[in-house]
C-alpha cells in the first residue's frame, strides 16, 4: 500500500488496514531494560548513523566551535581558517584528554589541550606538543586530531562516528529535497538561545515511541489539538526517514498561545500554500526529528547513557529575513512546543514504568500509530533479536547476528 492509499484507507473508511494483532504488538518488555541490548544501540545505532550536531550558523568564524558527547564518543566540530566546516573526535593525541571543553566557543587559530598543552593548528594538524625536546619527532598529521565523517546538508552539520548501513545525509533526505527546498534551511540563523540539553530518567527508545505516532494528540496535547484538529498525519518510515504533516484546522483557535499564533503568523515569502499554515516534521533513523515551521525550524534528538538515563538535546533556528511579527509568531510556536513537551514527558514516564509491571505483556497499535510500527519495524532490521524473548545473558550480539546471517541467505 502506497502512503497516500494508507492514509485513505484509514482516514476514510475509518477502517483498519487489516494488520493482525501479532503485527501491532511492539517491542518486548525486556528490550526497553537490557543493558547488553543497550549497548549494542549505542554500537549499531548511535555510533553507526548520522547524527545532527548543530547548523553551520551556530559557527559563523574561524575558531567557532561546538562540542558534542554521544554514547562515549565526543565530537568537536569547528570553522577553520579557510572558513570550511571540519569535524574531529574531541580526543587529544597525547593522553586523550578533551582538546577542548566547553560546549561551544571560539578558540581562535589554535586548539590548545588543557592537559599539557599541546597545540592543534584548526585543520587538526598538530603544530607542536609542549616540550618536544621531551618525545621523539612526532608527524603533524599522523599524530593531527583524528577526523570524524562529517557532511552538512541544506546548512545543518552531521557526523558520523563509525562507518554505517546509511547514504550519504543528501541521499537520505533525497525524498523531501523538493518540499524542503522553499524554506531555505542553509540559511537559518540560530534563534540566539544555543543548543539545549537535559537528562531525562527513561530508556530513550521511551521517548521515541511516544514522539512518532499522532494518536495521542487529540486527547493529550491541548494546544497541538487546536492548533491541527485531526488533520494531523504521520507517514511511515521508510528508508530511515519519516513525515508527519499537520495543516492548521480552521478557525481561530481556543487556548491563548494557539488563538495568537494563528493570528500574527504572517504569509512568510516562498512558502507554498501547503505549507504557510501547516507544521511538517521529518524524523530520522534512529533518534532524531526536524520540526520545520513557517517561521523557525527545531531539530531534537535522544542519546541513551545508561537503560534508563537519555539525554536530549535540540535547537532552534530563525528565518534571516525576520521581522517583529515572525519573532512573536516564532515565540509563539515555542511556546506550544514547550507546553507539548511537558505533556509529553509524564507519558514518556508512564511507558517507561509500564515496562516493569508484573502485569505488562506488550500493546496494541493502532492504524493512527503506524510511525511507531514502521520505527519498530527498522529496530527489527537491525536487531531481529527483538522478535523473541531475551537472549540469555552473554547471548545477545551472537544470536542477532546469527539471525541476521538467517535473514540475509533467505
Ligand atoms: S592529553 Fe592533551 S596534551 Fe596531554
Ligand atoms: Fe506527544
Amino acid at each position: 500500500m502506497t502512503n497516500a492509499e494508507e492514509r485513505q484507507a484509514v482516514q476514510s473508511t475509518g477502517g483498519h488496514t487489516g494488520r493482525p494483532h501479532a503485527d501491532r504488538a511492539g517491542l518486548p518488555a525486556w528490550s526497553y531494560f537490557s543493558a547488553e541490548l543497550l549497548e549494542a544501540e549505542k554500537d549499531a545505532l548511535f555510533r553507526r548513523h548520522w547524527q545532527v550536531i548543530c547548523h553551520a550558523s551556530d559557527i559563523p568564524a574561524p575558531g567557532d566551535f561546538i562540542t558534542c558527547d554521544i554514547v562515549g564518543d565526543r565530537a568537536l566540530i569547528l570553522r577553520d581558517g579557510q572558513g570550511a566546516i571540519r569535524a574531529f573526535h574531541n580526543l587529544c593525541r597525547h593522553r586523550g584528554s578533551r582538546v577542548l571543553g566547553d560546549e561551544r566557543g571560539n578558540c581562535r587559530n589554535s586548539i590548545i589541550c588543557p592537559f599539557h598543552g599541546w597545540v592543534y593548528n584548526l585543520d587538526g594538524t598538530l603544530r607542536q606538543a609542549a616540550q618536544p625536546g621531551s618525545l621523539p619527532d612526532l608527524d603533524p598529521v599522523e599524530w593531527g586530531l583524528k577526523p570524524l565523517e562529517s557532511e552538512v546538508w541544506n546548512g545543518f552539520v552531521f557526523v558520523r562516528f563509525q562507518p554505517g548501513p546509511q547514504p550519504p545525509v543528501a541521499a537520505l533526505m533525497a525524498r523531501w529535497e523538493a518540499e524542503l527546498s522553499q524554506y531555505r534551511l542553509d540559511r537559518l540563523l540560530p534563534d540566539g538561545k544555543g543548543v539545549w540539553s537535559d537528562e531525562v530518567r527513561v530508556n530513550w527508545k521511551c521517548i521515541r515511541d511516544v514522539d512518532n505516532e499522532g494518536y495521542h494528540v487529540p486527547m493529550a496535547h491541548p494546544g497541538l489539538d487546536d492548533l491541527f484538529g485531526r488533520n494531523y498525519f504521520d507517514e511511515p518510515f521508510r528508508e530511515g526517514t519519516a513525515r508527519s504533516y499537520s495543516r492548521f484546522r480552521p478557525g481561530d483557535g481556543r487556548l491563548w498561545s494557539v488563538r495568537n499564533y494563528k493570528k500574527i503568523l504572517p504569509e512568510v515569502d516562498g512558502l507554498d500554500a501547503d505549507h504557510r499554515r501547516a507544521w511538517l516534521y521529518l524524523g530520522v533513523f534512529p533518534n532524531f526529528v526536524f520540526g520545520i515551521y513557517p517561521d523557525s525550524v527545531i531539530f531534537y534528538q535522544e542519546f541513551p547513557v545508561e537503560v534508563g538515563r537519555t539525554i536530549q538535546r535540540g535547537a532552534c533556528y530563525r528565518r534571516p529575513d525576520e521581522d517583529r511579527r515572525l519573532r512573536a509568531a516564532r515565540y509563539l510556536s515555542g511556546r506550544i512546543d514547550r507546553i507539548t513537551s511537558r505533556e509529553d514527558e509524564m507519558l514518556t514516564q508512564w511507558t517507561w514504568e509500564a515496562a516493569f509491571s508484573s502485569a505488562y505483556d506488550g500493546v496494541i497499535l493502532s492504524d493512527l500509530e503506524t510511525g511507531v510500527k514502521s520505527y519498530h519495524d527498522a529496530l527489527r532490521g537491525v536487531f531481529p533479536v527483538l522478535t523473541g524473548p531475551e537472549p540469555a545473558p552473554g547471548t545477545l550480539l551472537a544470536r542477532n547476528a546469527a539471525l541476521c546471517d538467517a535473514a540475509a541467505a533467505k
